[in-house]
C-alpha cells in the first residue's frame, strides 16, 4: 500500500506528503491547486519554465477565483500558494509517494510518460493517471509493477468540482485502488469507482452528449446559443454542451469519441466531423482561446462570448 498519508487526515502529517503533478495544463494546475489546499506539499512540473509558470500562474489564478467566491479564505489561500514549488522534468519526482499524471490524451504520450516515471520515482509510489477515457490497463503496461498504477479521474475546473472518478487498472492491486480513493477523500471529492472499460462511467456518459449537440448544430437544427440555452434552462444543466466542449478542450472531446468508436464500434459514438474540423483547424475551445465561442486571454478565467 503506498504512504500516501490520506488515511489520517492530519494537515501537519498531509504537509509533509508530497503529490507530484506531471503536465501543468488545465487539469494538471488544477489538481496541483485542491491537493495544496488540502494540505499537501505540492510539485507541478512540465516540460518547460515557461509551461511551468502558466501553470502555475492558473493554480493560483484558480485559488483567487475561490476566495472572491467565498468558499476559501485569504490565509488558507496563502497557505496553499506556498506549499506548491515547480520543477521541469522528472526532478523532484522520487521524493512524492504520490504522482499524478496529466498530459495530453495521447497512449503513445502517456506510455512514454509513464516509463520514465517508472525510473524516476519511488518504487513504492502510486503512480495515478488523470487520463479521461484512455484504458488504465495499457497506460500501466509499460511499467514494471503495473500495480501501482490507477486512474484517478479529476473533473474541470477541479477546485469547484466535487467528483473524482477511481478507476482500477486490470493490474491494479486493490490496496492502491483504496489508497487511490482515501487520497480522493481526503481532497473533499466524493469518488465513485469504474471498471476500466472504454470512456469509463463519466467520459461515456458525457461525450455522447455533447457529441448530439454537436451534430444539432452541423444539421442546422438550431443555433449555438439556442443550443446551449434549451440545455440550461429546459434541463437546469449549470452549462451548455458547446460551453462545456470548449472547457474540456475540443480535442480531449474528440479523442474520447474516438476511443468509444474504437472500443465498441458502434454508431452512436461516431464523432461529428464539425468536432473534428475544429480540432483540426486549431480550434480546441477555451484553452486555444476559441472553440464553439471565442475567448478573451487569459483564456482560464475568460468566459464564451
Ligand atoms: N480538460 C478537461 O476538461 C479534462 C477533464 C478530465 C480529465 N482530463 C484529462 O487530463 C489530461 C490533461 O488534460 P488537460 O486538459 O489538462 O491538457 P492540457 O493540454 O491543458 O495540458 C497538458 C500539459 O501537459 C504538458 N506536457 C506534455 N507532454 C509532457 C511531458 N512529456 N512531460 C510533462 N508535461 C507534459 C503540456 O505542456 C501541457 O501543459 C488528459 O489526459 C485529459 O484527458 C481533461
Amino acid at each position: 500500500m503506498p504512504e500516501t498519508g490520506a488515511e489520517e487526515g492530519d494537515p501537519r502529517r498531509l504537509s509533509r506528503t508530497r503529490v507530484f503533478v506531471l503536465g501543468a495544463g488545465i487539469m494538471g494546475s488544477g489538481i496541483a491547486a485542491q491537493c495544496a489546499l488540502k494540505g499537501y506539499a505540492v510539485t507541478l512540473a512540465d516540460v518547460t519554465e515557461e509551461l511551468v509558470q502558466r501553470g502555475l500562474a492558473n493554480a493560483l489564478r484558480g485559488l483567487d477565483s475561490a476566495v472572491r467566491k467565498g468558499r476559501v479564505r485569504e490565509s488558507e489561500r496563502s497557505e496553499a500558494a506556498a506549499r506548491i514549488e515547480t520543477a521541469i522534468g522528472l526532478r523532484r519526482a522520487d521524493s512524492a509517494p504520490i504522482v499524478i499524471e496529466a498530459v495530453p490524451e495521447r497512449l503513445e504520450l502517456k506510455q512514454q510518460v509513464f516509463r520514465e516515471l517508472d525510473a524516476a520515482s519511488a518504487p513504492t509510489a502510486m503512480l495515478a493517471t488523470n487520463t479521461s477515457s484512455l484504458p488504465v490497463t495499457s497506460i500501466a503496461r509499460v511499467v514494471e509493477d503495473p500495480g501501482r498504477v490507477v486512474g484517478l479521474h479529476f473533473f474541470n475546473p477541479v477546485l469547484s468540482m466535487a467528483l473524482v472518478e477511481v478507476i482500477p487498472g486490470h493490474s491494479t492491486r486493490p490496496e492502491v485502488a483504496d489508497a487511490a480513493v482515501a487520497f480522493a477523500r481526503s481532497l473533499g471529492k466524493t469518488v465513485v469507482r469504474s471498471r476500466d472499460s472504454p470512456g469509463f462511467l463519466t467520459s461515456r456518459a458525457v461525450a455522447v452528449g455533447l457529441n448530439e449537440a454537436v451534430w444539432m448544430l452541423y444539421e442546422g437544427v438550431s443555433t449555438r446559443d439556442e443550443i446551449d440555452q434549451a440545455y440550461k434552462l429546459g434541463f437546469g444543466h449549470p452549462m451548455g454542451p458547446l460551453e462545456l466542449a470548449d472547457l474540456v478542450g475540443l480535442d480531449t472531446a474528440l479523442a474520447i469519441l474516438d476511443i468509444l468508436w474504437d472500443g465498441f464500434h458502434d454508431p452512436k459514438y461516431r464523432a461529428c466531423p464539425l468536432l473534428r474540423t475544429l480540432v483540426e483547424a486549431g480550434k480546441l475551445g477555451r484553452k486555444s482561446g476559441e472553440g464553439f465561442y471565442k475567448y478573451e486571454a487569459p483564456p482560464a478565467a475568460s468566459g464564451p462570448t
